[in-house]
């Protein structure tokens, strides 16, 4: 790198052909690094490289889509890897994230792509002994282990890679900005970097965060606003389930998911994901209802669980939700106690979603409803009973999106009993199976005393 005599900090762009400890123009502490030639104000003057294009004029077909075949992973990403994008994916430790883009970098390269895989936190022996145990003997995936950002960069322009895997981005830095690393200014400046490396030689890169304790990426807000696609992948410790969720994806549907299982081999794509997540309830037990969520473009259904027990805090009991929103299941108390007369004021409410799953939709209302008063009740759902459908604050049921793509879902899985709001009760094609018309949560709780 030559050497400007210019002075830039990372966090507001401010120039100066002065070091300074604290930036004068955004008061951030130690961000200023010496520009690389050609980055100064005077090249803003010069004949730019990019040219504004006309949109007619630029072909679709040149941004492809590359299938995999690992179909839980295309179906997250909407249909495959959209080239030259840049896809950020989080999770706990541990959870399996170098398995998966191992696994993917050996998919890539079978396809006669060039991967080039960052690892900060292996040495190159350990990431050959993971592929060794995954069975992976790719000939086109290069390995670079505990380097620099600038290293990393001569690499890329060295190699040519098709693919590039930062594994993980935490544990890249660059000499640039040695004197902060590992501050959140630092990760964006990296981030940054990573990205203009990737649109510029026309890459397509995955990179690798680790998330905090609350689940969110480590790092500032702003990385996940840098990146085509943020996917979170998730998984209880206990089971072989791993979940991919899009949280943000520039080219497919937000919220989609993808299920895996771990195994010792690897993961797998889960062909038959409703199975697996209701497999091991309790069949019919007080205080579960099932209900087919959506899941980007896809229903599965999914076991939502209630317990609700006298509370020994007397005029403050507890409402906690695990994947449901705790603003909701209050609202939907309330409800119950003004329209039912059901004085759940005195009670402590849990409810989980079950499998790790989380749920955003208010057709889930009515489902959670069933679970909360089937509990309080004691009394059991109806067997193979499918509960769906908002609850208004007047209590009246309103109609959901997707009921066909629910319906059909839940037969497929062996369900008979519907329960729909009034508004959606009435079909032609409603012939194998037994419609309840909900019109109000009061219809519910007649139902589930029947
Ligand atoms: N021999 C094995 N048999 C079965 N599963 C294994 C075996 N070795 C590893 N695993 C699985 O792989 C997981 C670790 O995978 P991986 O190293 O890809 O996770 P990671 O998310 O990259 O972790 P880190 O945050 O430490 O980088 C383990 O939690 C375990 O589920
Ligand atoms: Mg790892």
């Amino acid at each position: 790198m030559k050497s400007t005599g210019q002075f830039e900090c990372i966090e507001c762009g401010f120039q100066s052909p002065k070091y300074y400890g604290r930036c004068p123009q955004c008061q951030a502490w130690n961000t200023m690094v010496e520009s690389e030639s050609g980055e100064t104000a005077a090249a803003d003057e010069s004949t730019p490289v990019n040219l504004p294009q006309k949109i007619s004029e630029i072909d679709p077909r040149e941004i492809g889509r590359l299938v995999t075949g690992m179909d839980e992973f295309d179906r997250v990403l909407g249909g495959g890897i959209v080239s030259h994008s840049v896809i950020l994916i989080g999770g706990e430790p541990g959870v399996g994230k170098s398995t998966l883009l191992l696994e993917v970098s050996a998919l890539l390269s079978a396809k006669g792509k060039k991967v080039l895989y960052y690892s900060g936190e292996e040495s190159a022996l350990q990431i050959k002994l993971r592929a060794e145990r995954l069975a992976i003997h790719s000939d086109n995936i290069y390995l670079f282990t505990i380097g620099t950002l600038e290293d990393l960069k001569s690499h890329v322009r060295e190699l040519k890679p098709d693919f590039l895997i930062i594994d993980s981005i935490q544990t890249l830095t660059s000499k640039k900005t040695a004197h902060i690393s590992g501050s959140v200014s630092s990760l964006r400046y990296v981030t940054a970097e990573i990205i203009e490396l990737g649109k510029k030689s026309g890459i397509t890169v995955f990179i690798i965060g680790h998330i905090t304790k609350e689940g969110q990426l480590a790092g500032p807000k702003t990385l996940e606003h840098m990146v085509d696609a943020v996917l979170y992948f998730q998984g209880e410790t206990q089971t072989d389930i791993r979940l991919l969720r899009a949280e943000k994806n520039r080219f497919g549907p937000m919220n989609e998911i993808g299920i895996f299982q771990m195994s010792e081999k690897g993961l797998t794509s889960v062909n038959d994901p409703s199975q697996i997540l209701i497999q091991n309830r309790q069949s019919h037990a007080p205080g579960t209802a099932i209900f087919p969520a959506m899941n980007g473009l896809r229903p599965l259904l999914t076991e939502i669980q209630a317990l609700v027990s006298e509370s020994p805090f007397a005029g403050n009991p507890r409402r906690i939700a695990i994947g449901f929103d705790n603003y909701r299941l209050s609202m939907l108390i309330s409800i119950i106690e003004k329209k039912l007369k059901l004085p759940f004021y005195k009670s402590d409410v849990f409810l989980n979603i079950t499998g790790g799953m989380v749920i955003r939709e208010p057709a889930a209302d009515l489902a959670v409803c069933s679970a909360l008063i089937s509990s309080y009740k004691n009394i059991n759902p109806r067997p193979n009973s499918i509960v769906m459908g908002e609850v208004g604050l007047t209590g009246e049921i309103r109609p959901i999106s997707f009921l066909e793509t629910r319906l059909k879902e839940s037969i497929r899985q062996g369900f008979s009993t519907m329960c729909l709001p009034a508004g959606q009760s009435q079909s032609p094609n409603y012939h194998d199976i037994s419609v309840v018309s909900i019109e109000n949560i009061r219809d519910l709780l007649d139902f589930i005393k029947k």
